[in-house]
């Protein structure tokens, strides 16, 4: 639809056409805004030019907005950085806690009471514990020998020590390590060895090695200067070997015990060193003649004779006590 200014001024030529133009730009309205927008190239003319209030207007919705997303964005990436803080701390925790499941020292806080240890003994069909010298040990990978019906079952869910060094699985199944040796001291610490590389340790028992926080007694102090003495002893035994090898030696009903050393050599009945606590004497070879208390000649042999006999042939085919052999009679094999 038109008007009828319009209508009379068709052609804008005319100078009628070109006041009628001019009037009607000054009563324009507020120009649409891709006409305030100057061009991009245009830009003197911008500079020139005052912003139109409308323009004004729409940087200041623009630059509302763009600071209100910017406020937004910067909540969102504090947002997602706490959660990648908490994420962290997660993992970081429980990686620490599977790293101290696997400490020893994890392992040292746990002190069982007898009554908790001796419910794995495995008749329940869960795990199965033993005690050795007051430490526990996890054997349930050995179960065909601790087990309900293994040889050994009568070692679950207790300390029972002893038996280890007497082989009295009756009477000896207790932790009392009373009139020990060092030597035997020394047998149970390599027990102990084996335990802790074979099996996982899992704590102390309370009672006659622990407290009940799991500190040392003094029977473990025992047990340990025992076994360092066994340990002593055991080092002095091997040097002594290695400079005065073991005799050969056999025994048989007909001919009786026999010791003999490899040409040049001579045998002579020698102490072990040992505790004291028991004596035992060995087949020892020497490259001289020489014999004395410490280095004793064989009943019957002479000085110079490689060979001797350490009991008699048996009459009736039973053999008697083994002469002045001591324990030498009974070793199989020695250095030649
Ligand atoms: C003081 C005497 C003895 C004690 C304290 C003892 C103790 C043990 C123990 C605790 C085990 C299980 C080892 C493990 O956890 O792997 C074992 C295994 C065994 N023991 Fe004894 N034992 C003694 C004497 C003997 C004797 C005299 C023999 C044989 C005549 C013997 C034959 C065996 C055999 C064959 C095994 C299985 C070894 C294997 O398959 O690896 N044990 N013994």
């Amino acid at each position: 639809m038109s008007t009828g200014e319009d209508r009379a001024g068709a052609s804008p030529s005319g100078e009628g056409g070109k006041e009628k133009l001019r009037r009607r730009a000054q009563r324009q309205p507020t120009p649409a805004i891709s006409e305030i927008e100057p061009a991009e190239s245009d830009d003197d003319q911008s500079r020139r030019r005052p912003r139109p209030p409308a323009a004004r207007r729409l940087d200041r919705v623009l630059q509302e907005t763009e600071s209100k997303e910017l406020a937004e964005g910067g909540r969102w990436s504090i947002c997602s950085a706490e959660a990648a803080t908490l994420v962290c701390s997660i993992v970081i925790c429980v990686v620490a806690a599977k790293y101290l499941e696997n400490l020893p020292q994890d392992a040292d806080r746990k002190v069982f009471t007898k009554e908790e240890l001796a419910r794995y003994d495995g008749s329940s069909g869960g795990p199965i514990y033993l005690a050795f010298v007051g430490q526990v040990f996890d054997v349930s990978k050995g179960k065909q020998y601790y087990g309900k019906g293994g040889g050994y079952d009568f070692f679950a869910g207790r300390d029972a020590t002893r038996a280890f060094v007497s082989g009295d699985f009756e009477k000896d199944l207790t932790d009392d390590l009373t009139g020990f040796t060092p030597e035997e001291f020394r047998s149970l610490m390599e027990w102990r060895s084996f335990y802790h590389k074979d099996y996982k340790y899992m704590g102390k028992v309370e009672g006659r090695f622990y407290n009940p926080l799991g500190e040392p007694l003094e029977d473990l102090q025992k047990f340990e200067d025992g076994a360092a003495e066994g340990n002593r002893i055991a080092e002095l035994r091997k040097a002594e070997r290695a400079k005065y090898p073991n005799c050969n030696s056999k025994w048989s009903q007909a001919k009786g015990g026999e010791v003999w050393c490899k040409e040049g050599y001579y045998p002579r009945r020698v102490m072990e060193p040992s505790s004291g606590a028991r004596l035992k004497m060995r087949c020892a070879c020497f490259k001289d003649q020489q014999h004395s208390d410490l280095r004793q000649l064989y009943d019957g042999c002479s000085p110079d004779e490689s060979r001797c006999r350490t009991a008699p042939a048996q009459k009736g085919g039973k053999a008697g006590k083994a002469g002045n052999a001591g324990s030498d009679n009974k070793a199989k094999v020695g250095a030649a």
